[in-house]
């Protein structure tokens, strides 16, 4: 018999409303992100611009909403107006961020048409590393003014009549980090974030600024950082930044899958941080937080790098850097992540999964050959499909399992949303032993459909998706009506998607 867990769900108590744009993703010039991963001219399947359709179709059938671009470190040494105007006149250059080789053959005006067609919106993150408020300026007026100005007919004579309209834009990226190309004490990027926001609202007071936070909750800075960075810039910004990426280590797996715990806490103290400086210094308008990375990250076990290229000291193009296998355990703690960023809807304003093709994603491709979809795929599609309406967080009556980490956490975590016509209910079993009877007092609901990421029928959490083999997929699972309840039952290490519709009575 299994273990039995309760989820009841309190309509009536449904909390902020979901924004799409928790649901993003990130494109940067990394290893095979853009070469040899969205854009591949050689392949059968490349449009006359060079983009795979079949990644592109992945990308579609994923289902995010905007993209983050060009990074990442990557910004951090990059001029933008090396990736615009006639492709073979575009400059090469050394990336020093990820020791590599940039032909600069994909930018702004590539990207923007390639994410017009996926259906994303655009981000767009300036280098405050080894830049400052001028080439954000200028880059802004290239993009966004209709025209009559040297910047803005530049544009118009590179092709691209229309102003790129781009609303979302990200000031630096993890300047707090001693590896970042221009790399500023918390006062240093305060300052600059603060006078390249001003300059960016002169030209447009309606767009959306982000201030980069913390790395990681584990940097000595953390705190103090977002304080002195908000310091300098609320009022002028609209998001701060997280960054949170999370893996198994040393074999402690049960810790592993309670990383939304760290997630959680991590949501909640910049939130707090927020409030207190809000208060502070009068600041009436919100502030939300940006996840703007996110992810499954096997930093200690480098996967599939390329040896012969960075690691030797090469500047190699498009290396394969970070191509993280990602497996059925990776896939539950992805929906657990998903999970903490519904539930803190209230507080999170954007989120992007890190990243999106190869580098540590979650569509793979190879060259000339296949695209596939890693089982984190599955966990981000049902929940950017599903999610819609507004926050409901259940009251769950769940054992606890035991992590050192993290002490004793919930077997089960859960969340789920209403849009008033049907409810969605996302849930992790994050038990490595044992399934888990699940029963929902129905009070109105009935079944619509139901999918399920568990191990395949040999039980393996670590099984993987390849090139030539497709074992983890999600499955339809079984939501039974007995009694007064909706039942289902959840394996040992497993994710799903419940959609309920709501009877009117
Ligand atoms: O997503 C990979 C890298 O992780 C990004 O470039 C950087 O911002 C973060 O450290």
């Amino acid at each position: 018999m299994p273990r039995t867990t309760r989820i009841a769900l309190d309509l009536a108590s449904a909390g902020a409303e979901v924004s799409p744009r928790l649901f993003g993703t990130f494109v940067e010039h990394m290893g095979r992100c853009v070469y040899g991963g969205i854009h591949e001219p050689a392949h059968p399947t490349a449009d006359a611009a060079g983009f795979r359709e079949d990644v592109l179709q992945l990308v579609r059938e994923l289902g995010a909403t905007v993209v983050r671009y060009p990074g990442g470190n990557f910004v951090s040494g990059y001029r933008w107006e090396d990736g615009v105007g006639p492709v073979d006149e575009r400059p090469v250059r050394l990336d020093a961020a990820w020791h590599s080789t940039e032909s600069n053959r994909v930018g702004l005006h590539e990207l923007a048409a390639w994410a017009e067609r996926a259906g994303l919106e655009l981000i767009e993150a300036v280098n405050l590393g080894t830049r400052g408020a001028a080439e954000a300026a200028d880059l802004l007026e290239y993009a966004n003014h209709p025209g009559g100005t040297a910047r803005s007919e530049q544009r118009r004579a590179n092709g691209r009549d229309e102003p790129f309209g781009i609303r979302i834009w990200c000031l630096g990226n993890e300047m707090d980090g001693p590896w970042q190309i221009g790399h500023k004490t918390a006062d240093e990027y305060g300052r600059l974030a603060a006078e390249t926001a001003r300059l960016m609202r002169f030209h447009d007071p309606s767009l959306e600024l982000v201030a980069a936070g913390s790395s990681n909750r584990e940097m000595s800075t953390f705190g103090e950082w977002e304080r002195t960075v908000l310091r300098h810039t609320a009022g002028l910004v609209d998001h701060i930044s997280v960054h949170a990426y999370y893996e198994e280590q040393d074999g402690d797996a049960a810790s592993f899958l309670a990383s939304n715990v760290h997630l959680d806490g991590y949501i909640e103290d910049v939130a707090a941080i927020i409030d207190e400086i809000r208060a502070e210094r009068g600041i009436t308008a919100p502030i939300g937080i940006s996840v703007d990375e996110w992810n499954v990250w096997n930093q200690t076990r480098w996967n599939d790098v390329d040896k012969d290229g960075v690691l030797s000291g090469g500047w190699p193009e498009a290396p394969r850097l970070i191509e993280d296998r990602y497996t059925v355990t990776d896939a539950v703690v992805v929906g657990s992540l998903l999970i903490s960023l519904i539930r803190h809807a209230d507080r999170v304003s954007m989120a992007n999964l890190a990243q999106l093709v190869n580098v540590i994603a979650p569509i793979r491709c190879e060259p000339g050959g296949a695209a596939w979809r890693q089982p984190t795929f599955f966990p981000f599609r049902d929940a950017a499909r599903l999610a819609r309406g507004r926050v409901i967080r259940p009251e769950v009556e769940t054992d606890l399992v035991a992590t050192s980490r993290y002490g004793e956490v919930p077997r089960i975590d859960a969340v789920a949303t209403s849009d008033g016509d049907t409810v969605a209910l996302f849930a992790v079993n994050r038990g490595l032993d044992g399934a888990v009877r699940v029963r929902v007092p129905a009070a109105g609901l009935r079944p619509l459909g139901a999918e399920l990421l568990a191990a395949p029928a040999d039980g393996d959490r670590h099984a993987t998706n390849t090139a030539y083999s497709s074992a983890v997929a999600s499955r339809p699972l079984e939501v039974r009506e007995e009694d007064d309840d909706l039942v289902f039952d959840l394996p040992a290490v497993s994710w799903a998607s419940i959609r309920l519709a709501r009877s009117r009575t």
